[in-house]
């Protein structure tokens, strides 16, 4: 499908002057400059000075780990960030819509509301796979991007890729994948496939696998073209200076990543096989993420249960398809036991 992509741009958006902030104009780094443009404190504490608008350090590690060009990178204060991000440029408020597929994230369903932009719910099928025929179908001149997350939080399965290939050649607007529990699938991301497809948009996370929720990172990776135009909305200084130094630090040490993903998925296969043993447990659904889907005989029992003896988990039951279901995140190998251990006595 060929088009541009310009023409999926807001109109104030594509007129619009980004701000220019000073530490765009100068970049730091000269020992020779002295910085008297942006009233910062000169008391140097290490966080004085605003942080680098372009997160450069930070961008050339992950783009080189991901192995993509740092210029189809754009960084934010969590993939909330940029996927709110993501609507603001693309999205006309009470004209445009956008198509979700429940069960799902909810934040896609919340950030429609927030836009005011009409969010159309086509729902997964009864193996939570896009049910492409129904998205097609739903699809109008206003719709501006499908979101699929894949692997899909809460269902925990990653999407069959002939799906997903039909959608991003179907459709002339985005596709956006969201791979928060990429790293945990043994199935390839999509990052490979940003070439063909110049309507694809991938947000990942360092919240899931990466173990650094708190520090609020999220990658968007798409072509440079959509990477120019949400460059030109972002908050400048959306990445504070502590959290892009301790991610950079973070992100070096590859091989506490590996053996991290390795320990959650070998604890995720010991807490399949108990609670497959479970007799209030139907069914576990299987998992290419760091949490399980359970289906239980009466979800609000056994939440209430678990959460009297100090263990939180979530409860699904509302989300359509997920009746009865509890998702449970894999915790330590001592939290674990300790689930298990209550699991067994109730
Ligand atoms: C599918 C999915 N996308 C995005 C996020 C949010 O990630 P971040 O912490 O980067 O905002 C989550 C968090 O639970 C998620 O499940």
């Amino acid at each position: 499908m060929s088009y541009n992509i310009l023409d999926l741009v807001r109109p104030n958006i594509k007129k619009m002057q980004p701000y220019s902030s000073a530490r765009d104009e100068f970049k730091e780094g000269s020992e020779s400059f002295i910085f008297l443009d942006a009233n910062e404190s000169p008391v140097d504490n290490g966080i004085n000075r605003y942080p680098d608008p372009q997160q450069k350090k930070l961008k050339e590690v992950i783009s080189k780990r991901k192995g993509i060009d740092s210029n189809q990178l754009l960084l934010g204060n969590g993939s909330d960030e940029v996927l709110d991000l993501i609507f603001r440029a693309f999205c006309e408020p009470n004209i445009d819509n956008v198509i979700t597929l429940p069960p799902t994230y909810g934040m896609y369903a919340v950030l429609a509301n927030l836009n005011a932009v009409e969010n159309r719910e086509v729902l997964l099928d009864s193996n939570f796979e896009p049910n492409v025929d129904s998205i097609l179908k739903t699809i109008d001149d206003r719709t501006k991007i499908v979101f699929l997350c894949s692997p899909n939080n809460p269902t925990g399965n990653t999407f069959s890729s002939e799906r997903i290939e039909k959608i991003l050649s179907s459709f002339g607007g985005l596709v956006v994948i969201d791979e928060a529990y990429i790293d945990f699938s043994e199935k390839k991301s999509w990052l490979s496939e940003l070439e063909l497809y110049p309507n694809l948009i991938i947000c990942q996370t360092l919240s899931k696998a990466y173990g650094m929720a708190g520090l609020r990172i999220g990658s968007l990776f798409a072509s440079a073209d959509i990477i120019s135009i949400l460059n030109k909305i972002k908050p400048p200084y959306n990445i504070n200076v502590l959290s892009q130094e301790k991610a950079f630090e973070e992100l070096l040490n590859i091989n506490k990543l590996k053996n991290t993903i390795i320990s959650i998925k070998e604890e995720k296969e010991r807490l399949i096989k108990v609670l497959l043993e479970v007799n209030f447990v139907k069914k576990v659904y299987p998992s290419d993420t760091n949490y399980l889907l359970v289906e239980v005989d009466n979800a609000l029992k056994r939440y209430d249960q678990l959460l009297k003896n100090g263990i939180v988990v979530r409860n699904r039951s509302s989300q359509p398809l997920c009746s009865n279901c509890l998702r449970i995140s894999i915790g330590t190998s001592e939290e674990n036991d300790k689930l298990i251990q209550i699991i067994k006595q109730l």
